[in-house]
């Protein structure tokens, strides 16, 4: 299969560069960066454009690769509706497919399904996202996609707030309150990107927890996601629907 790195000066860019040129399967045919031109010759026969780039860059790569002929693994974050729309839409236009998912770590998207399954039997959720102090939002976007699907998952079944006496929080001691979800951000040298949802319930409790140590942990999803994007016309978001978890 023959692959296309969009970004592959940068961190991430570079990290799927090695990745695919240590991939059997997989020949790095074309590493284009900031100012370099997307077109049929410069992607040098690629199926597949792996774009890792900058937020405000990303869906005209996107376009401008599908035009190309190429099925496209998105990875840069910052998509918003109207994006994903003329993604979609730019996809089936041409018939080719396009992967959008904001996070590739297999652990944390497994997290997120577990959690999902988990919620509805536990009165009480709350989740710890740790980080380096690099991070300059908080909480993360994974913490903040794990709340929703938990708040969704208690709606559903019908679970009201966790049970909590707090009166008095003058310094915020209880976190960031996300759709009833209480959510608690670490900022802290030495970690990188870690998640722990902490389930309770009379006499028992239920704790998941991944840890994503370096750049490295993103590569077996973005590699899964080379392999299989071109099986599934149109749009896929999230690494989810290629696990086979819902
Ligand atoms: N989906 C995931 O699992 C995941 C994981 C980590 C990071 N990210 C996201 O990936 C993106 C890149 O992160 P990074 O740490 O590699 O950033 P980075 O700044 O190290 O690299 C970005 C690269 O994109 C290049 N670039 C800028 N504009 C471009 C353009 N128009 N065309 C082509 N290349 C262009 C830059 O020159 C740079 O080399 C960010 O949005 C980040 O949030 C996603």
């Amino acid at each position: 299969m023959k692959v296309a790195v969009i970004g592959a000066r940068g961190r991430m860019g570079a990290t799927v560069c090695e990745a695919v040129s240590k991939a059997e399967d997989m020949e790095l045919v074309a590493m284009l960066d900031a100012g370099d031109e997307i077109s049929v010759q410069s992607l040098a026969g690629a199926e597949v454009a792996v774009e890792f780039t900058l937020p405000s860059a990303s869906l005209a790569n996107t376009l401008a690769l599908l035009e190309a002929g190429a099925n496209v693994v998105v990875g840069t974050t910052g998509w918003d509706e109207f994006s994903l729309q003329a993604a979609a839409t730019k996809a089936k236009d041409v018939g080719k497919s396009v992967l959008i998912a904001p996070n590739f770590g297999l652990s944390a998207v497994l997290l997120m399904s577990f959690a999902r399954q988990a919620a509805r039997y536990f009165e009480s959720a709350e989740i710890i996202e740790f980080h380096h102090p690099h991070k300059v939002d908080a909480p993360s976007g994974t913490a903040l996609t794990t709340a929703r699907e938990i708040a969704a998952a208690r709606a559903a079944a019908g679970l009201g707030e966790g049970p909590d006496a707090t009166e008095s929080d003058p310094l915020g001691a209880r976190g960031a309150v996300v759709e009833g979800v209480h959510v608690h951000a670490i900022r802290a040298r030495g970690l990188n990107a870690h998640e722990e949802v902490i389930f309770g319930n009379p006499g028992e409790q239920l704790v998941i927890r991944q840890d994503s140590f370096d750049r490295t942990s993103f590569m077996p999803g973005v590699l899964l996601a080379v392999r299989n994007v071109g099986k599934r016309p149109g749009l896929t978001y999230g690494l989810g629907a290629l696990l086979d978890l819902d």
